[in-house]
């Protein structure tokens, strides 16, 4: 069966790739193949995911790149190589230029640790987004996932879902409950949909 060609894009841990893997494994993930992990950090523990899981992966780093444009350079001849259709930012640390997604309209999805238009935009990413949400006072949060235009976090949501802030809640606790209830629920399924609708030529 003809299937979407993924790219995940990752940066640190990777639990959110490991989700994703997961639902393929077991079947949730049909209409997409994982066809390639690219980190942008040579540490990234996702790498480690991505070759137990058996995906290719490639390592693109910001810092040895002369400047922005070289670094998405690099990216697009990866995922050029790779024949990618579908981009997934899991917990990527880099924003991209207006140049690298205008190349890919409604193809590039993004899980973000809050339910926007909170907590969200340039410097708001991994812990910060929880030690601000907990600061804030507010008593729900969540994830959203999203497609990925030129402004940081500000694409079309694809899908929201809210977890509650508990009392004594640091932004570790508080990260993983977010993870757990709700991103590694909803990334895996909008995956699924945005991948099938490729593969049928729709929007969703
Ligand atoms: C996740 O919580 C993800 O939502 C967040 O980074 C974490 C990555 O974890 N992303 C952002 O903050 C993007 N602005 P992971 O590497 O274990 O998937």
């Amino acid at each position: 069966m003809e299937k979407t060609k993924i790219a995940v894009l990752v940066s640190g841990g990777g639990t959110n790739l490991q989700a994703l893997i997961d639902s393929a494994a077991c079947g949730q993930l049909s209409s997409g193949e994982l066809a390639l992990v690219l980190a942008g950090n040579r540490e990234a523990y996702a790498l480690r995911r991505a070759e137990k899981a058996g995906i290719p992966t490639e390592i693109v780093v910001k810092k040895e790149c002369a400047g922005q444009a070289e670094f998405e350079k690099k990216m697009l001849a990866a995922l050029e190589k790779y024949g990618i259709q579908l981009i997934v930012l899991a917990g990527f640390m880099n924003i991209l230029s207006a140049d690298f997604t205008s190349r890919y309209p409604e193809r590039i999805i993004n899980v973000h640790p809050s339910l926007i238009p909170s907590f969200c935009g340039r410097g708001f990413y991994g812990l910060r987004v929880h030690q601000a949400a907990l600061d804030y006072g507010v008593k729900v949060t969540g994830a959203t996932v999203h497609f990925v235009n030129e402004i940081p976090d500000g694409g079309r949501i694809i899908a929201q879902k809210a977890v509650e802030i508990q009392p004594g809640d640091t932004p570790e606790i508080l990260q993983k409950r977010v993870m757990e209830q709700a991103e590694w629920i909803l990334l895996p399924r909008a995956v699924e949909q945005v991948s099938a609708a490729i593969l049928k030529g729709e929007t969703i």
